[in-house]
Parts: C-alpha cells; sequence; structure tokens
C-alpha cells in the first residue's frame, strides 16, 4: 500500500536539511508528496514560512530521544531524507525503526565506524522488512562511487573486464563546511579515543566489508609526486569515508551479480595539488591543514553562504588501469560547491530515484550498489553533474 508522503525529509531545520526542502520546494512544485520533519514544530512553521514551502506542506514532529515518534515518522514514508547529524549521536534509533518498518532511508553520513555499527546490528531487519537502508548520499561518497562504478562499466565495454587499480583524484573542491560536519568529525575522533576498536574500524579500508578483506591499500597519509598525473597530489579529507564505501560497492556487486571490480581491487584518493615546486609546497601545506579541526570554525546549524554554495564547484579525475596495463579515465564534475549546494540536491534524487526508478532489495547498500547506473543518470539529468569516461 502507498505510504502518506514519498518523502519525509527528518532534520528540516538544519543547516543541510533546510536545503534540502528548499530544492524540493523549487524543483518539484508538484507531484512529489513530502513534508518536514524535525524535533520542534515552531522551528519547522519557522522553515517552512522562509524557504516559501506551501502552507499545506505537513510537518512532522519527531525527536531521536523519542524511538516512538520515529517510528510514527517511518510508517508515514515511503522514504526518509535524514540530515539529523552527526548520525553516530543521533541516528540509531532512526534506521532500527527504518529496518523494522521496511521504511527506505537516505542519509549524508561519513562516519565509518557508526556505518558498520548500523550493518551489523540492522541488515538482517532490513532484509527481512524490504527496507532500503542507504549511507553517504552526498558529496561523500557519490560523486567518488559513481565515479569509480562509470569507469568500470567503461573498462568493461572497451577491455572486456575492470580495471584493477584505480586513482580518485580530485582536481577542484571549491565551497566550505557546515557545523554540522564538523561536529561530526569531532564526534567520530572523540568515539576512537575512548574506543580502540573504532580507531581500528577507521583505519581499515575494508571496514564496510564484513568478511572479505582485499589486498593492501595506498595509505594517501603524505604528500607524493603522483607519476600517472605528472603532478603533486595531497592526502583528501574526505578518502577515509568515499574509498571504504567503493570497496563496499564492490563488495556488493560481486556478490553474485557478477558486476563488480574484483577481489584484487585496489583504490585511493588523493588531492591534485599542482606542478614542480610550487605544487610540492602547496601538498605540504594541504598535508598540514585540517579545516574540521579549528575551534573556530562554523557552530551546528551555520554553513556556507548562498553566494559560496552558487559559485562552488568540482572537478574528480578517475584514472583506471587493467592487469595489461591499459589506462582509462572518467571525469565526474558538480556544478555547486560540494557539501550543501551539490549535495542537497544529490540527496534528494537518491531519495526520488528510491520511491521512482529502483526496487531492490531490502538492505543496506551504498549508492553506487543500490542505484548505480539509474542514479547516475537521474543525477546528471537534474542535479548538475556529469560523468565522462574515455
Ligand atoms: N556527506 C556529505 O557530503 C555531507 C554534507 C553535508 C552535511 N553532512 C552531514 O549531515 C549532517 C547534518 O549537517 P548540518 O550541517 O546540516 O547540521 P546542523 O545544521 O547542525 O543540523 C542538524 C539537524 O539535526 C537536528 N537535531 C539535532 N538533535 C536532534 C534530535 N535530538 N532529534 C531530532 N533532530 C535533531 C537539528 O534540529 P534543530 O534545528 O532543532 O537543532 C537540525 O535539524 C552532519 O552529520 C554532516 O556531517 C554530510
Amino acid at each position: 500500500m502507498a505510504r502518506e508522503f514519498d518523502i519525509i525529509v527528518y532534520g528540516a531545520t538544519g543547516f543541510t536539511g533546510r536545503l534540502v526542502a528548499e530544492y524540493l520546494v523549487q524543483a518539484y512544485p508538484s507531484g512529489v508528496r513530502w513534508a518536514m520533519a524535525g524535533r520542534s514544530l515552531s522551528k519547522l512553521q519557522q522553515v517552512q514560512g522562509e524557504i516559501g514551502a506551501p502552507a499545506d506542506t505537513a510537518l512532522i514532529a519527531a525527536n531521536s530521544d523519542d524511538p516512538a515518534s520515529l517510528t510514527a515518522m517511518c510508517e508515514r514514508a515511503t522514504v526518509v531524507i535524514s540530515t539529523v547529524g552527526p548520525y553516530q549521536l543521533y541516528g540509531s534509533d532512526l534506521v532500527a525503526a527504518c529496518a523494522a518498518t521496511g521504511t527506505a532511508y537516505v542519509d549524508l553520513c561519513g562516519e565509518p565506524a557508526w556505518m558498520r555499527q548500523m550493518i551489523d546490528a540492522h541488515e538482517a531487519a532490513a532484509k527481512a522488512s524490504g527496507a532500503r537502508i542507504v549511507f553517504s548520499c552526498g558529496f561523500d561518497s557519490i560523486p567518488f562511487d559513481l565515479g569509480v562504478l562509470t569507469l568500470q562499466d567503461a573498462a568493461r565495454a572497451k577491455f572486456g573486464g575492470p580495471a584493477q587499480r584505480v586513482k580518485g583524484r580530485v582536481r577542484i573542491m571549491k565551497g566550505g563546511f557546515s557545523g554540522g560536519t564538523a561536529a561530526s568529525l569531532k564526534a567520530t575522533l572523540a568515539a576512537a579515543a575512548k574506543n580502540p576498536s573504532i580507531l581500528a574500524l577507521l583505519i581499515n579500508p575494508f571496514a564496510l566489508t564484513p568478511g572479505f578483506t582485499g589486498p593492501s591499500q595506498p595509505k594517501g597519509l603524505l604528500p607524493e609526486y603522483d607519476k600517472t598525473i605528472e603532478a603533486w597530489v595531497a592526502p583528501f579529507i574526505m578518502a577515509p569515508i568515499n574509498t571504504k564505501n567503493v570497496h563496499r560497492t564492490n563488495f556488493l556487486l560481486g556478490d553474485g551479480q557478477g558486476k563488480g571490480y574484483g577481489a584484487d581491487f585496489v583504490y585511493d584518493e588523493m588531492m591534485v595539488a599542482g606542478l614542480g615546486d610550487i605544487g610540492k609546497a602547496a601538498a605540504e601545506a594541504i598535508a598540514r591543514i585540517n579545516p574540521l579541526a579549528s575551534d573556530k570554525g562554523p557552530k551546528p546549524g551555520e554553513g556556507p553562504s548562498k553566494e559560496e554554495r552558487e559559485s562552488g564547484h568540482y572537478d574528480i579525475l578517475f584514472i583506471g588501469e587493467t592487469p595489461d596495463h591499459k589506462r582509462i579515465e572518467c571525469v565526474v564534475t558538480g556544478d555547486r560547491d560540494p557539501g550543501y549546494g551539490s549535495t542537497s540536491k544529490m540527496i534528494t534524487e537518491s531519495a526520488l530515484c528510491l520511491v521512482r526508478d529502483v526496487a531492490g532489495e531490502g538492505g543496506i547498500w551504498t549508492p553506487g550498489a543500490l542505484m548505480g547506473a539509474t542514479l547516475r543518470d537521474r543525477l546528471a539529468a537534474k542535479a548538475g553533474l556529469t560523468f565522462t569516461a574515455n
């Protein structure tokens, strides 16, 4: 039976959730049945007015401290979009409620140790209920997950098999961070400091592939000269989450579907710093700076301005090499700042993809493994992304 809403945006009062709701107002003025949810009805009402949402938009009170309110919300939705983070602090009961009620779920999680805990705790229930749960539907990790998938589709078409070694090289990433993202990284670091098993998951490239460990992967912790692109490269702050998701996509696709990248697949991500001595100095400077570590950064609810979001963009090059040294490339670009302007479109279109385009079994998925090329086409058509392989 169809549920009351196609989509419920949970966390619509936060910095990113509000952008998601605003995108639905502007891009889908009709045809999508959706509601805004959060812990404060008065704050939801205020945001509803500020973003120009129709006066009859349903507002739903749900609080992560009150599991019954989460279950009641889930029962009304085909898909819940959650932007309530840090997920390790506020997200566990919602994943449990989605798994129990067979409700699809997408989020913006970049917290891999928590994701592994959720896989261990709820994958069986999600499989049983049919709940399609998809973490990391923002800049981490959609452009990377689908970039590698696109490259591998092209490698299979051109060479008859996947590239065994793939490098992700971020050439442009113009944008800022929000308070919620900084809080999520701090929550992860605090959890790791207290619990060595969490630290072990964070440094394990195969943390999200229970029962499978592939070959040794590049650590990506130091600047280096990359001969493949003849430029200096530096550590990339999102690599620890993206690389784990890419390995999980390989793991899920390889499992019986024959569309994986192989058990010997090696993948890393670095930031391109530049050429020659200037490139080297830039790579060393990037390696020293952690933009999320400062206490002076944005507070929860704050993030990059409209101008910063609209003038932001990104460009990522993927280079693949087959076991017999044939080379293939893919470029992914996005037309807004990665973390918010582009992310709010990506997560909304992911939710719509689950509502309208793909079925799929219940379980804990990645965007690439569940929605793959269908999501890629939707993002290219609607969300300002491009995917070009050659
Ligand atoms: N992967 C990516 O590319 C990406 C991009 C952007 C954001 N993110 C992630 O998305 C998450 C949100 O970031 P943000 O900057 O939007 O955060 P934010 O502005 O702080 O918003 C957090 C939201 O959570 C709500 N919330 C907090 N505690 C709650 C509770 N107990 N019950 C119900 N709701 C509660 C807040 O409600 P109130 O308004 O009532 O306080 C607010 O709506 C973070 O985890 C961040 O890392 C990821």
